[in-house]
């Protein structure tokens, strides 16, 4: 095992607990132990807080000595694309499983890890699993790759960042009396978030996410100037208490969303037919932007640091599967079920299996889409009811305007009627001031 911090160390207790792991191989109904047998971290003096048997489990500093041949599997819980890269890879290119949590390698590296896979041959050949990787504890990966088999997906939202859903849950429920920078330090002093927390809070995190679910779902994976992403700075109290009285208590939530794309304005967003996913050309769109969630969609009840996802397709028009997106046990018990996977032989042959409905599908990957759209803009002044008369008149002229909801102290919010994203974004560069633009999910 590379790494024994937060989910290494669940892992470890997992699998090496009072009573051992045991894993049925698969073959002549063999039972074999899984034991851990070195564990590589970069301090050897730090106290850990949980127990090693020494007597089972050595433990280094060098990751190269987990590619000896005594070794199955390697599992990868270090994080970051230095060290973790290089032995993931060298790990799969000797022939070995490999079990990770770490969706940055995922996303960046999908090529290399797909070709090592497929370079390695038949009698050790290379696997990969991933469910920890994205949503922790959901399992979203191995029901993505077997539950939906043969069904055609049409969009998939997810809250998939749980210290960014912290964060706007408070927001949600104190009022309209607390600061993003004030929960953001609540978030930081509880362990929530990190000293630097930009790969939250920016959205980066939750962009690699949605990348792997569209490679897993569509077969393609955009790149990341591919995916619009928009993050939570900009989120005010006001545009929680606005929502609330008067879109009838809708929230705001950090979505990703893939969805096969709709660009045609006053067109509903719909899950691909069958008939539909077999036809050629297909765009796709892959976006990560705050979102207003109306209080019945099942995504609105998601608070505190849980993660969930949304799926529909052809035949399942509305499945969500929601649970803990982080911690120790939850996430360190997708790496088992991997690990058991590993062992039995039951993980994928491919790394990145392709969805039947899509095997001849060639996308094209789109960053413009169509939905109704809460805009909020905060004059730089706070000044008279003129000015906001003035931006509603430019934002009138652009976009056909659906309601005003707010207009008060220099704040101006305003929804619109389906209209294409590009275009509120370009008219948001014609009026001056702070505008936050989130798109609304349909009721369900
Ligand atoms: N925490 C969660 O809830 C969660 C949820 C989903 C996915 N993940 C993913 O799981 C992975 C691990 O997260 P974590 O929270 O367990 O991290 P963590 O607590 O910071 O632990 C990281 C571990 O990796 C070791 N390590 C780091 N760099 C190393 C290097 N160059 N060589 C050897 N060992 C090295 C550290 O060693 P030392 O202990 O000696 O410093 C530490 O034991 C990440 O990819 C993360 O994105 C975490």
């Amino acid at each position: 095992m590379l790494g024994a911090g937060t989910v290494g160390g669940g892992v470890y207790e997992i699998l090496m607990g009072k009573t051992p792991s045991k894993v049925e191989t698969g073959s002549d109904h063999n039972i074999r132990r899984v034991i851990i047998s070195k564990i590589c971290v970069q301090s050897l003096d730090k106290t850990r807080d949980f127990a090693i048997h020494t007597d089972q489990t050595t433990l280094t500093t060098d990751w190269k000595e987990l590619l000896t041949d005594d070794i199955d599997c390697v599992i990868e819980v270090a994080g970051g694309c230095g060290v973790a890269k290089d032995c993931l890879l060298a790990a799969l290119r000797r022939g070995k499983k490999v079990v990770t949590a770490n969706k940055a390698v995922l996303f960046e590296y999908r090529a290399e890890i797909e070709a090592a896979c497929a370079a390695s041959s038949n009698t050790t050949a290379a696997r990969i699993g991933y469910e920890a990787a994205v949503c922790g504890g959901i399992p979203i990966i191995n029901a993505l790759t077997t539950a939906w088999a043969g069904d055609a997906i049409g969009s998939i939202q997810g809250i998939c960042n749980g210290t960014t859903n912290f964060m706007l849950s408070h927001m949600q429920d104190d009022d309209a009396s607390v600061s993003y920078d004030s929960v953001l330090k609540q978030a930081q002093a509880l362990g929530y978030a990190e000293q630097d927390p930009t790969a939250d809070v920016d959205g980066h995190d939750v962009r690699a996410k949605m990348a792997i679910l569209a490679q897993l779902a569509y077969g393609t994976s955009p790149t990341v100037s591919q995916i619009p992403c928009t993050g939570i700075r900009n989120v005010t109290a006001v545009d929680f208490a606005i929502c609330r009285s008067s879109l009838q208590g809708s929230t705001i939530k950090l979505i990703g969303t893939v969805q096969t794309a709709n660009t045609t304005p006053n067109a509903t967003a719909v899950p691909l037919s069958m008939a539909d996913a077999a036809s050629a050309a297909k765009t796709l769109c892959v976006t990560v932007t705050p979102t207003v969630v109306p209080a019945s969609h099942p995504l609105a009840a998601v608070t505190g640091c849980g993660n969930a996802v949304a799926i529909q397709s052809a035949h399942l028009p509305g499945i969500t599967m929601a649970g803990p997106g982080a911690g120790r046990y939850p996430t360190a018990q997708s790496i088992c079920a991997d690990v058991h996977r590993a062992g039995s032989g039951t993980l994928p042959p491919v790394a990145f299996p392709r969805p039947r409905a899509y095997q001849a599908t060639q996308w094209t990957i789109v960053s413009d889409y169509t939905a109704r759209f809460y805009i909020r803009h905060t004059l730089e002044t706070p000044a008279a009811t003129s000015s906001t008369e003035a931006a509603l008149a430019i934002w009138s002229q652009a976009l056909p305007v659906e309601r005003v909801l707010y207009d008060q102290d220099g704040t101006l919010a305003i929804v619109t009627t389906p209209s294409l994203y590009s275009l509120v974004e370009s008219t948001s560069r014609t009026v001056a001031g702070n505008t936050l633009i989130m798109p609304i999910l349909q009721e369900t």
